[in-house]
């Protein structure tokens, strides 16, 4: 996706190429001043890993390695930009090297950290590492106005499930994470379960569609009473036992079996167990939100693009009187622009990195 790159720039302009590979997306976007994407690149593996239900760490880096090159050339050919020695007037300069660089799969991230090592010492250029939850919680200031702080970020992935107060999008911190499952891996596993395919995300928001959601009451995990943390883990057992049957009931053999259940069955387990995750969410959503008085709610990561989940953080943001910052469904999922624009302010603040800088796989910021 590129956007026009008609406007005039002048000389204060910052233009920054952020990489992201910590999963199974191999991106690279071009983003100027930290808001207005010149390119967004995304080559995604989800071919790869379907045939195994979830992203394989070896099949990840393998791929992202295959990419890598290619994706870096069409982010900055469709962004119309150039190295900074090669700058000419309709060429404006790269000014900045941005690198997702913590958390993530080690084997995905230094493929991305050692083409963002390469491309800074090569062009001479600023490095700046950045934490890809952290860039999440920025995607919604992509093309759009700046957030107003202080914001409480609700950020959902595959892999984490993880709740910030951001202060500023430099001053950000980790209230609550999943102690489990993270919540796009519950709409994986349970899309297994019910043999809808992979990613689970969007399948089960498909089949969902059809559903009802008051069929089944799923429990919802909320940990203690002010509790910021999540668990998924229950959820995901609540849905097997429900379609498998619990161990005892496949024993004494009067458990049904996804092949008993009809199409109508699968929609409303999918609607229920949705609205469950959707619960789960919202409820922590608010009381981190009433809890440190943040004038916006944020929501970034694969999840965030569920349309059930939106609708009910708009509906929060109406009830409690908080703004609601949405990513753009193409800034919701893994991508480099997100990367490059949190980077922009980095970089303003002097928070530049060196050529030592780590892959750092798990992190609790
Ligand atoms: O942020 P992301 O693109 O990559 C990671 O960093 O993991 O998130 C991918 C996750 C997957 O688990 C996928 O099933 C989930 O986000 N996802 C969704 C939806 N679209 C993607 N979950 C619920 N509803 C969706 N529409
Ligand atoms: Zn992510």
């Amino acid at each position: 996706m590129s956007i026009s790159n008609s406007h005039r720039r002048n000389s204060h302009n910052l233009v920054v190429l952020g990489i992201e590979t910590t999963c199974d997306e191999t991106a690279c976007a071009v983003v100027e001043n930290g808001r207005r994407v010149l390119s967004n690149v995304v080559s995604s593996q989800v071919e790869l890993h379907a045939p195994y239900g979830g992203v394989v760490p070896e099949i990840a880096g393998r791929a992202h390695l295959e990419a890598i090159n290619p994706v870096i050339s069409e982010a900055i050919d469709r962004a119309g930009v150039a190295p900074k020695h090669r700058a000419t007037s309709d060429k404006p300069g790269i000014d900045a090297i941005a690198v997702a660089n913590t958390p993530g799969l080690i084997g995905s991230i230094l493929v991305g950290l050692m083409a963002a090592k390469t491309l800074a010492w090569v062009w001479r250029l600023p490095l700046v590492g950045v934490n890809h939850l952290h860039a999440h919680a920025y995607a919604p200031c992509l093309d759009a106005d700046p957030v107003e702080y202080p914001a409480v970020a609700l950020i959902a992935s595959g892999g984490h499930t993880s709740l910030y107060l951001s202060r500023s999008c430099l001053d950000v911190e980790l209230l609550g994470a999943t102690i489990d499952d993270a919540a796009g891996e519950a709409f994986d596993k349970v899309s297994a379960i019910l043999s809808l395919g992979y990613p689970g995300g969007p399948a089960i928001e498909q089949a969902a569609r059809a559903g009802r959601a008051d069929k089944i009451k799923f429990p919802r995990t909320l940990l203690d009473e002010k509790s910021l943390d999540f668990s998924f883990s229950g959820i995901k057992t609540a849905v097997l036992y429900y379609v498998n049957g619990t161990p005892g009931a496949i024993r004494s053999g009067v458990s049904k079996g996804i092949e008993n259940l009809t199409k109508q069955d699968i929609a409303d387990i999918a609607a229920c167990f949705q609205a469950a995750m959707v619960d789960m969410m919202v409820i922590k959503l608010r009381r981190a939100t009433l809890a440190n008085k943040a004038k916006t709610i944020i929501i970034g990561g694969g999840v965030s693009a569920n349309s059930a989940l939106r609708k009910a953080v708009v509906e929060l943001g109406k009830d409690i009187g908080v703004k609601v910052r949405l990513p753009m469904l193409q800034y919701a999922c893994d991508n480099a622009a997100m990367v490059a624009g949190l980077a922009y302010h980095y970089l303003r603040a002097g928070k530049i990195d060196d050529l030592q800088l780590d892959a750092i796989p798990t992190t609790r910021r």
